[in-house]
């Protein structure tokens, strides 16, 4: 059993063994029991909005790989299918487009758009055949904000993974969002995908890292928030900069960002603007593609506020998570404490890290 245990109680805990990093028997164990167990983003709905309509997705991209295809059938209902043939395993479809059935170049089987057999050339009379095994297999699929969710075998709930922040965020008009390409960039970085998410889940290095940001907010009532599967942190904007009405956002005055971290790799930053959605995807020991989504409902409030510069903030970030991938290198550096008062995210994550992989401390 991998261990990487680490303490319940923040005030006593060290962070996570800088060992972690490059161990790849810890990274094969994150793979299986926290990857392909979790559920991922695939991408929002704008690909299949009509009836049938396929849009082909990878789940996780450069680690799971798994093909998969969005199918709106004739009747509007959407599902998310396996995009591998059940003859001999080939990729069925490799862009999006407008179909009423899913033809494989192979052997020319088809299936509908709810990935039932429709015909196989060569196989007609064939005792048995087709049986429910030769139909596309189906991943768990769930809807929100606009945005699709996939789980081929979620260790949780979509309700024990996302209920916290679907039921926090029902005040923002999210079925208004719609996105904006000119916020879309994929970002690669050069260090474990976890230093990133760490990075993400404090703000206690806003006045160090991003000189600029900390004008924006008060640093003072930055707050970090735990949830079974997500954190919360919520920064307040300075006098007069953007921010939320005070009803999107229980009744609390002066919220210029409320950032949500969804366990393992997704960070759902909401602005006055709108939504800016990062996918942190695995790529390898040292190396993260991380994939930026904008989503406006308020191109007024576009520009300025915590939600502004976020090119310049992600530069910064980078910069600072690829001197911590140096960092745990070393022969010398140790697994340090957590500061009590900013660092109960980061904390967090790491407990449910650890309990992937193996017996909690
Ligand atoms: S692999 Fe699809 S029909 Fe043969
Ligand atoms: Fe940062």
């Amino acid at each position: 059993m991998i261990r990487y245990p680490v303490d319940a109680d923040v005030a006593s805990a060290r962070v996570l063994d800088p060992a972690f990093y490059a161990d790849p028997a810890a990274w094969a164990a994150v793979r299986e029991r926290v990857f392909a167990r979790s559920w991922q983003w695939l991408d929002d709905l704008g690909a299949v909005a009509e009836r049938g309509s396929l849009a082909p997705r990878a789940l996780l991209p450069g680690l799971l790989d798994e093909p998969l295809l969005l199918a709106r059938d004739g009747e509007g209902a959407l599902r998310c299918l396996s995009n591998v043939c059940t003859h001999r395993g080939n990729v069925l479809v490799h862009a999006d487009c407008a179909a009423d059935a899913i033809r494989c170049r192979y052997h020319a089987r088809r299936f509908d758009l709810a990935g039932r057999v429709l015909s196989s050339p060569g196989f007609e009379g064939l005792p048995g055949f087709p049986a429910p095994s030769d139909d596309l297999p189906q991943a768990q699929l769930r809807t929100w904000a606009g945005l699709a969710f996939a789980a081929l075998d979620p260790a949780e709930s979509w309700d024990a993974t996302f209920g916290d922040a679907v039921r926090a965020t029902s005040a923002l008009p999210l079925d208004a969002l719609v996105r904006d390409p000119k916020r879309d960039r994929d970002f690669e970085v050069r260090a474990h995908w976890a230093l990133y998410v760490e990075n993400f889940l404090e703000g206690f290095h806003v006045p160090y890292v991003h000189p600029e940001l900390a004008k924006e907010i008060v640093l003072p009532d930055y707050r970090v928030e735990t949830f079974a599967g997500s954190v919360l942190q919520v920064a307040h904007a300075k006098p007069g900069r953007p921010a939320f009405a005070p009803q999107a956002c229980g009744g609390e005055r002066g919220v210029a960002a409320l950032y949500w971290w969804i366990f393992p790799n997704l960070m759902l930053n909401f602005y006055p603007w709108g939504l800016s959605l990062n996918h942190v995807q695995p790529l390898g020991a040292e190396r993260t593609r991380v994939v930026y989504r904008g989503y406006a409902w308020d191109a007024a409030h576009a520009q300025g506020g915590a939600g502004g510069a976020l090119d310049t903030v992600e530069e910064e970030d980078e910069a600072i998570v690829e001197a911590v991938q140096r960092g745990v290198r070393s022969r010398l550096y140790r697994a340090g404490r957590y500061s009590a008062r900013h660092e109960r995210g980061v904390h967090h994550f790491h407990r449910l890290l650890a309990a992937a992989l193996g017996e909690q401390a």
